[in-house]
């Protein structure tokens, strides 16, 4: 069934387990995620970036946004799992209101870029909108770094705990992503993984609310091993350890976004198959191929953030 995000995050945090929120751009992923957490009896959050939103609209955004609506209600609604669809990384009041129009479970408003004061305010003029509507609102506080090189210039970018608490009570924010030292994409860390579990306890134990982990991949080495042997060129790529993911999650994090693992284990089957069957050109076959990698992973997520069994 087609549920509100809250209903998903605020039984995660009461149960300290986690909920992966996988980005997707298609179809193919889409069925890919669902087979996975219809397999693993597993809640789900799909979600969609403003860039997305504008692929699927081949430039308009409304469509785009009602494509994923109905993509994702036409399925949610014969399963008996919940699923959410998220507006992630909303920057522009457009997309934000396409969304809710369109009839997106939750959207996130991330002004983490702007001063404190700026981000509270647009924040709060969101969280109205959207709930009046019955959607409902992820924030951002500091900013996605990593935190290896430079730990002074760090501590400016990551979450202020005392702030988050005054953020989520002038702002009535449901879903926090504290930023503690993750990044996007598949170069997150040039040496150990740093994460600053002690700032994230902080957080969660000050807001008492879901909290959400951004830049959450782990990059998996057999998959990225498998893409390069195939042709691609990942030199350097490095994400977030499972371990790691599950220390997030015993310290408050009830949502794992999650975008690079499946673009890389897409890009291995789809490479690795159609270089073994030069003479297939039926996209049905070769999309295929990226979709059955694409479910394991999300198996194997939905297992070790303890969300597997919780539908
Ligand atoms: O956080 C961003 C997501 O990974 C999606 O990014 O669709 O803008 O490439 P994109
Ligand atoms: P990754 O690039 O680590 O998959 O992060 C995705 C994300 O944070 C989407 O909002
Ligand atoms: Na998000
Ligand atoms: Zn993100």
């Amino acid at each position: 069934m087609y549920v509100n995000t809250k209903d998903i995050l605020e039984k995660a945090s009461k149960e300290y387990y986690a909920v992966p929120a996988f980005n997707i751009n298609n179809m193919e992923f889409f069925h890919a995620i669902l087979e996975g957490a219809i397999e693993k009896r597993a809640p789900l959050i799909i979600e969609t970036s403003e860039g997305a939103i504008k692929y699927a609209g081949n430039g308009d955004i409304h469509k785009g946004a009602k494509y994923f609506v109905e993509l994702v209600r036409l399925f949610a609604d014969s399963v008996d799992i919940p699923i959410a669809l998220h507006l992630d990384h909303g920057k522009h009041f457009e997309y934000i209101i396409a969304a809710i129009k369109a009839g997106y479970s939750s959207v996130m408003i991330d002004a983490s870029e702007e001063p404190f004061e700026e981000n509270m305010k647009k924040t709060k003029e969101i969280v109205k909108i959207a709930h009046a509507a019955g959607v409902s609102v992820e924030a951002e506080l500091g900013q996605l770094a990593g935190i290896e090189d430079n730990v002074s210039a760090a501590e400016n970018v990551l979450v202020d705990p005392e702030q988050a608490k005054i953020f989520v009570e002038e702002t009535g924010v449901d879903f926090l992503a504290p930023a503690i030292g993750t990044s996007h994409g598949a170069f997150k860390f040039k040496g150990e993984a740093k994460l600053d579990f002690e700032r994230l306890q902080k957080v969660k134990k000050l807001t008492g609310i879901p909290l959400v982990l951004h830049g959450a991949s782990s990059v998996l080495p057999e998959y990225v091993k498998l893409a390069e042997e195939y042709g691609a060129d990942l030199g350097g790529a490095k994400g977030v350890p499972e371990e790691e993911l599950k220390k997030c999650v015993q310290f408050g994090i009830n949502k794992v976004n999650t975008d690079t693992d499946l673009r890389i284990a897409f890009i291995a089957g789809m490479r690795k198959f159609l270089k073994e069957n030069p003479k297939e050109f039926d996209p049905r076959h070769y999309l295929g191929a990226g979709k059955k990698l694409v479910k394991e992973v999300v198996m194997n997520r939905l297992e070790f953030l303890g969300c597997a069994g919780k539908a």
